[in-house]
């Protein structure tokens, strides 16, 4: 298990100085869909990334977002994201970072994130504890949500959740001191398990975005699971991770929300 854990360090940290040298020069920037930017630099760290996973793990299965990884028998399995934050990169703004996580039978076993900018690693591994460069880390202890700091991400590609999102940012703003939307959903997830964030939440995400980041919270003592507080699944889009104190308080806002929406689309049918 610590050769997983190492390995994914040194490629982690090899594709994110990558990313760091790429930032300082102009960038190739083409688009997957309108607002879905991919650059040189996603494609070039998933590159390196699949091309080490492969001499170190040949066997692995790889489900990496630029399309690089490889479907095989085995019962493990890489989710890579080369470059979160792909539109902080490509406008400059320096929050962005590598993230591997590897599952066993679908559990998520380890976890790195790299950023780059800040020089700042953060690993886990199943019951072993999270860390940040090295010293352990743990979620917040704040159990009150009007003294909180919350976090949560955008869809690029549109209103997919017809607005859902924004009335959850507005009901949050009213209630907590502030949400963050920084660009980064690996990154989001490692403020939560260095207590630096209360709560995060995202509704449109794929595994590879949240792969590490998940392991990071629970082994940082913090709690994942879905919207309503079901289980944590790599295979759903939406993720909700806490510290634990203000999770059913945060469950409780996104019930009630959910529920005036569905009442107004109702009303506006009916
Ligand atoms: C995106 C970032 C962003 C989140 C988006 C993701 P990408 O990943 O994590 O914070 O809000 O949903 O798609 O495209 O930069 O790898
Ligand atoms: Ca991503
Ligand atoms: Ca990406």
């Amino acid at each position: 298990m610590d050769s997983y854990l190492s390995t994914a360090v040194d490629i982690a940290k090899e594709s994110g100085a990558l990313l760091a040298q790429l930032f300082q020069r102009p960038h190739q920037i083409s688009y997957k869909s309108k607002f879905n930017l991919v650059t040189e630099a996603d494609r070039r760290s998933e590159a390196v990334i699949i091309e080490r996973l492969r001499t170190h793990f040949p066997k692995h299965a790889v489900v990496a977002e630029e399309g690089g990884g490889q479907k095989t028998a085995s019962d493990y399995c890489w989710y890579v994201d080369p470059l979160d934050g792909t539109t902080n990169f490509a406008h400059g703004f320096p929050v962005f970072c590598v993230s591997l996580g590897l599952a066993y039978r679908d559990e998520l076993i380890a976890g790195v994130v790299y950023d780059p900018m800040r020089e700042e690693l953060f690993t886990a591994e199943r019951n072993a504890g999270a860390y940040l460069n090295n010293q352990r880390i743990h979620v917040s202890k704040n159990a009150s949500l009007d003294v909180s700091l919350l976090a949560t991400g955008f869809p690029v590609f549109g209103a997919m959740d017809h607005g859902l999102n924004i009335q959850l940012y507005h009901r949050f703003t009213q209630i907590c001191h502030g949400i963050r939307r920084a660009g980064s959903a690996a990154l989001d997830l490692c403020s939560v398990a260095a207590g630096r964030f209360e709560g995060f939440w995202e509704l449109k995400l794929n595994p590879w975005d949240k792969a590490a980041g998940a392991l990071l919270v629970t082994e940082a003592g913090g709690r994942v699971s879905d919207l309503s507080g079901g289980a944590f699944s790599l295979q759903k889009d939406e993720i909700f991770a806490s510290n634990g104190l203000v999770h059913d308080a945060m469950c409780q806002v996104f019930t009630e929300v959910m529920g005036n929406q569905g009442q107004q689309a109702g009303t506006a049918s009916g």
